[in-house]
């Protein structure tokens, strides 16, 4: 009952680009109120310990403070983390800001003040002098190993390694190939451009309307509802715009939790907003540790896959993760072990970071398949080809779609893999050493309950609303450009309202999955909203579409027709007049279907070809290009599709090369808490990236065909430009970010043994 594509699938600029670009988007910390209060986070100075005193005598005298919070004095929060549950719940206790005298990790909020300015509250916040029983830190996983565990409650079943399956030891022993090897991939932070802030601003009445940085504006409201005992009807929560989360903002933050408390008990708005420092002491990418184990016969098929995972968990928290279960469906084996745990460290609980787990595994598991590659003398591509399999084995379920064979061959072709000499140090230009490497990507094409509404008015323009986030992956646009494409309407005949609360339920945004879920809910509207034009249309005299069923019939240039033949049908302006309506609205509740999930297993898979030239003398590692095909069914707006690639191709570039948290251990305090210390690619580290999207026809991941592109991008990234690193130098380096006194250590020792 749809017409060919016409608005999806085109690459439309962003609905909310011109809002942004001309800093008329509003974002969480950019709202005011008459009279609004500022509160600045006072953060701890110790990794674990106790707080013996603290002295806020100076700071309440700085001129401008309103009150000072502390553990001592913070309002009752009626804490019902038993009953309201986080949609991104953990295992264990979520922080309670301020709630008792212990601390946990480097920079837990100590003290909360409140000002009438920012620079009053930033100011006095310095004065507060907090005294510590410090305990002696553990924060370095490397050293916590042996205390590693296997979470007794899993986040989610499906985290948990499945059963392993034939005889991996005995067919590793037997095997003529073999490597084995134990990567690691330091802890990386989020760090979007928008900083984590909430204005509460109160209404005279006590109801409350709250602009909060997060990924889910429904999240946000129920655990504030929940924990001040708020009336769920008196409070909005908003998240208009997002400058950025990757993750980050799927969990409400303490800032969220301190404007509100602030603003209810001094009657006043409250705005609170984090420094860029503060930002790492939040949600991470948690340090791993992972070994790999795999052996080929002589042709390269894989005999036996081993992966072990280990990652840093908080005291408070079991954060768990998908991190080596990826290794058991990647490609045809029938011996497989997968095994995971995690281990406590004195740090902040880690979070979802684009592709969690994938991102982390994938890269171990395809730097390991590189290895096995020059162990058994085959192109690396070619490894990756002859173990090819169309179905999940640790599920032992069929796949929806696995488009890979095309990501492959298209990106091979596109990159030039065939001019590749197989043999390390073989390609150079001048001083530099030039290398080629090759990776998979996997993500998971998952789908969420989503609601969604669509109201046609009298003039012919739509409405779409629903609680739904656009946290820069650009879900306006789809969102209006699916609802378009039903009624033969250009963009700009549609306004999209999204990330409100009180719009309909959406979880929050992440996952990869709300093009998929939101995106059926409003075509799943739409089809409501013309049935109901339809019911309406044959209640007119005579109506030539008095025996049309809901599939005969299409909107078209303004007029509900018949598909078969435009001529006959009735103008809307038409239908809605004789039937006395100025406007139709419908709601529609979708869920994941339940019988396919049960059959199938559903994807997106890439490959990613790096090119990098590593300078020898100085170490120095450029990536010089880099294709990345992606398998991801529909994609419904090429344009913010490819950005999405781009951006975790550049993260990924960023995890290989540049990102790690670097921790003092003797204090448990993170150093590199800047973006002048703490790096990612900046526009010099980034060259050519090109992204395909090869065809993938898929009508079970999602019912609109789609299956999600936010985190695919990064996942395999750090793999290529790695593989691509020891095929320039020789060196294999397994331990992530590969900086340069990792090359310059490696390639050193290579240029030695050559001599
Ligand atoms: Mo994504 S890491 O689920 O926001």
């Amino acid at each position: 009952m749809f017409n060919s594509s016409k608005v999806v699938g085109l690459p439309l600029s962003r609905i909310d680009g011109p809002l942004k670009v001309t800093g008329t988007a509003g974002y969480a910390a950019e709202y005011s109120a008459p009279d609004m209060l500022h509160g600045y986070v006072v953060c701890s100075t110790v990794a674990t310990g106790t707080i013996t005193k603290i002295d806020t005598s100076a700071a309440e005298a700085f001129p401008g403070v309103v009150k000072i919070y502390t553990y001592e004095n913070r309002p009752k929060a009626a804490w019902r983390d038993s009953k309201w549950k986080d949609e991104v719940a953990l295992p264990g206790h979520p922080l309670r800001p301020l709630n008792n005298d212990r601390i946990l990790f480097d920079g837990q909020p100590v003290a909360l003040v409140v000002a009438d300015s920012f620079e009053a509250a930033r100011d006095a916040a310095a004065l507060v002098q907090v005294t510590y029983e410090a305990g002696e830190p553990h924060t370095d996983l490397a050293r916590e190993q042996g205390d590693s565990y296997v979470p007794p409650v899993p986040r989610m079943q499906a985290f948990m390694p499945p059963k392993p399956r034939g005889d991996s030891e005995a067919a590793f022993a037997q095997a003529p190939h073999q490597i084995s090897a134990e990567y690691t991939i330091e802890g990386e932070h989020h760090n979007p451009m928008e900083l984590f802030a909430t204005t509460a601003i109160r209404h005279e009445d006590g109801s409350y309307l709250i602009h909060d940085k997060s990924q889910g504006s429904q999240n946000s409201h129920d655990y504030i509802c929940n924990i001040f005992s708020l009336d769920p009807e008196t409070v909005v929560v908003r998240n208009s715009y997002v400058g950025g989360a990757f993750g980050s903002g799927l969990r409400p933050k303490h800032q969220l939790f301190f404007a509100v408390m602030a603003s209810l008990d001094l009657k006043r708005s409250v705005r609170v907003e984090m420094s860029r420092q503060e930002m790492f002491y939040l949600t991470w990418r948690p340090t791993s540790i992972q070994t790999v184990s795999l052996a080929a016969d002589d042709k390269g098929h894989l005999q036996s896959v081993m992966h072990h995972a280990l990652h840093a968990t908080s005291r408070y928290e079991d954060y768990q993760e998908n991190v080596a279960n990826w290794s058991g469906l990647a490609y045809k084996c029938d011996n497989v072990t997968i095994s995971y745990e995690i281990a406590k460290l004195d740090v902040p609980t880690p979070g979802d970071m684009r592709a969690p787990g994938a991102a982390t595994g994938i890269t171990a598991l395809e730097t390991a398949m590189d290895e096995l590659a020059y162990e058994v003398g085959i192109d690396p591509l070619e490894l990756r080809v002859i173990n090819f399999i169309h179905r999940d084995q640790n599920t032992d379920k069929d796949l929806t779609s696995k488009a890979l064979h095309a990501c492959y061959r298209e990106g091979a072709e596109r990159f030039g893999w065939s001019e590749r000499s197989h043999e390390p140090r073989s390609m150079r230009e001048g001083n530099e050493l030039i290398g080629w490497g090759v990776a998979t990507g996997i993500w998971e094409a998952q789908m969420s309950p989503a609601e969604a509404k669509v109201r046609l008015s009298s003039d012919g323009k739509l409405t779409v609303s629903a609680a739904a986030s656009d946290i820069g992956t650009g879900t306006y646009t789809i969102l209006g450009q699916l609802a378009a494409e039903a009624f033969d309407l250009s963009l700009s005949d549609v306004t999209v309202k999204i990330g409100d609360s009180s719009l309909p339920k959406t979880t929050v945004e992440g996952g990869s999955w709300t093009a998929a879920s939101s995106g059926t809910a409003v075509q799943v509207a739409a089809k409501m909203v013309i049935a109901t034009l339809l019911k309406a249309a044959q209640k007119i005299d005579n109506s030539p579409l008095a025996k049309a069923t809901e599939e005969q019939v299409e909107v078209a240039e303004g007029r509900l027709v018949l598909e078969t033949n435009h001529q006959v049908g009735i103008a809307l302006s038409d239908i809605m007049a004789a039937a006395g309506l100025d406007e139709i609205e419908e709601h529609a509740k979708i869920e994941p279907d339940k019988s396919i999930q049960k059959k199938y297993s559903a994807y997106t898979h890439s490959a990613v070809f790096v090119e990098v030239r590593v300078d020898e003398e100085l170490g120095q590692v450029r990536v010089t290009r880099v294709v990345d095909a992606v398998a991801a069914g529909r994609i419904l707006n090429p344009k913010t599709a490819r950005s999405q690639i781009l951006g975790g191709v550049v993260m990924g570039i960023g995890m290989a090369l540049h990102e790690e948290g670097m921790v003092d251990h003797r204090t448990g305090r993170i150093m590199n808490h800047n973006l002048a210390e703490y790096h990612v690619p900046a526009h010099a580290d980034i060259e050519e990236i090109d992204v395909i999207f090869v065809e993938e026809d898929d009508d079970k991941a999602s019912p609109i065909g789609v299956k999600g592109l936010g985190e695919i991008g990064i996942v395999g990234v750090a793999a290529a430009v790695s593989n691509a690193i020891f095929h320039a130098t020789g060196s294999r380096i397994r331990s992530f970010p590969i900086t340069i006194d990792k090359v310059l250590g490696a390639t050193a020792l290579e240029s030695e043994t050559l001599q």
